[in-house]
């Protein structure tokens, strides 16, 4: 069975100068750099790393909003065709993306019911009436009430803004939810509420979620599948319980070992060294050497592979299985 979104060597360079105007030079910088995975439908793979490894580039790839440098997206069998063509306005319904900061994302001079009822209007979808009673519907599944229809965003609470956010996105029946941070804006009482939210609605609408988030708990939490990137590139992948107790990779087990715990904890908390590094000066052999505790002379010269390891899982590193 082919899943339904599958990702086969991604690549985005950009083009930035180097230094300070009007002295600095050329230089390519590679935001995503070779980076492949599938997601099966109603299934969730959480994608986590350092601020700049590539995840929002590597979300955007996916639905077509910033152009591949090289690499392929289909979404159920089918290549996804350049933005902006019909054909990707079509096949652009079957995957939304709702972002970190819900008021950025609504229009603060329409009220929540024209919102949620605009893509059903912007793709001449169903009768008036129709569009308003999906809507309502659809505020109802996300657990607002009908009076919040007439309402403005700024009437309304973070939590409920991204509520409004889902049910828009919703409403044209999508199978693919990108979620970029999904929950880092909002109150730290109100993101488990969104977060059950999500998990309830994978279940009734069998939805699938690229879930991008710094929160690893909630990684864990929600994911059936877990990609760590650095600099551009997937570094180990699995299933999440195993990432977590026993990282492969010595840069997840360093994102693990500063996840906050309340039991006092046994592990050795794993300090990185250094910067991370500039994305245009990529460190030769592994991109992570110089921050490793475990490097050898290899790891200076020789770019691991992301390969599979005895239990399943994916790593990119020569000693993972010493590491794991
Ligand atoms: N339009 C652009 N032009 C030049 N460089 C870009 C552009 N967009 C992204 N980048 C660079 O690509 C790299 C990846 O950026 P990206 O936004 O994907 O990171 P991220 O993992 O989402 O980070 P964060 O966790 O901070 O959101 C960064 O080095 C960023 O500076
Ligand atoms: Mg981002």
């Amino acid at each position: 069975m082919t899943a339904l979104l599958e990702v086969s060597n991604l690549s985005r360079v950009y083009e930035v100068r180097r230094g300070a105007w009007p002295f600095g030079r050329q230089a390519t910088l590679h935001a995503v750099d070779g980076v492949s995975f599938e997601l099966p439908a109603g299934r969730t793979l959480g994608l986590v790393g350092e601020s700049g490894c590539g995840k929002t580039t590597t979300a955007k790839l996916v639905l077509g909003l910033v152009p591949v440098t090289g690499g392929e997206v289909r979404i159920g069998g089918e290549s996804l065709p350049a933005a902006g063509t019909p054909s990707w306005r079509a096949l652009r319904r079957r995957m939304q993306m709702v972002y970190q900061d819900p008021l950025g994302a609504l229009d603060r001079r329409l009220s929540v019911g024209r919102q949620v009822m605009e893509p059903l209007a912007i793709h001449d979808i169903g009768k008036p009436a129709e569009r308003l009673d999906k809507a309502l519907a659809m505020l109802d599944a996300v657990g607002l009430a009908q009076h919040h229809f007439d309402r403005f965003p700024h009437e309304l609470s973070g939590g409920q803004r991204q509520r409004i956010v889902l049910a828009r996105a919703l409403m044209l029946d999508p199978q693919l939810l990108v979620c970029d941070e999904p929950i880092s804006a909002l109150d730290v009482s109100i993101q488990a509420q969104v977060v059950n939210l999500l998990l309830a609605l994978q279940q009734k609408l069998g939805l699938a979620y690229l879930f991008i988030s710094h929160d690893l708990r909630m990684v864990r939490q929600v994911s059936h599948e877990v990609a760590v990137m650095y600099l551009g590139r997937i570094v180990e992948q699995g299933d999440p319980d195993r990432l977590f107790a026993t990282p492969a990779h010595p840069y997840t087990q360093a994102l693990v070992s500063a996840i906050p715990t309340h039991a006092r904890a046994k592990r050795q908390r794993v300090v990185l060294p250094g910067e991370p590094p500039n994305p245009v000066d990529r460190p030769a052999g592994c991109a992570f050497h110089p921050r490793c505790r475990h490097a050898t002379t290899r790891c200076r010269v020789e770019a691991p592979a992301l390969r599979i390891l005895a239990d399943g899982r994916r790593a990119a590193c020569h000693n993972a299985e010493q590491i794991a």
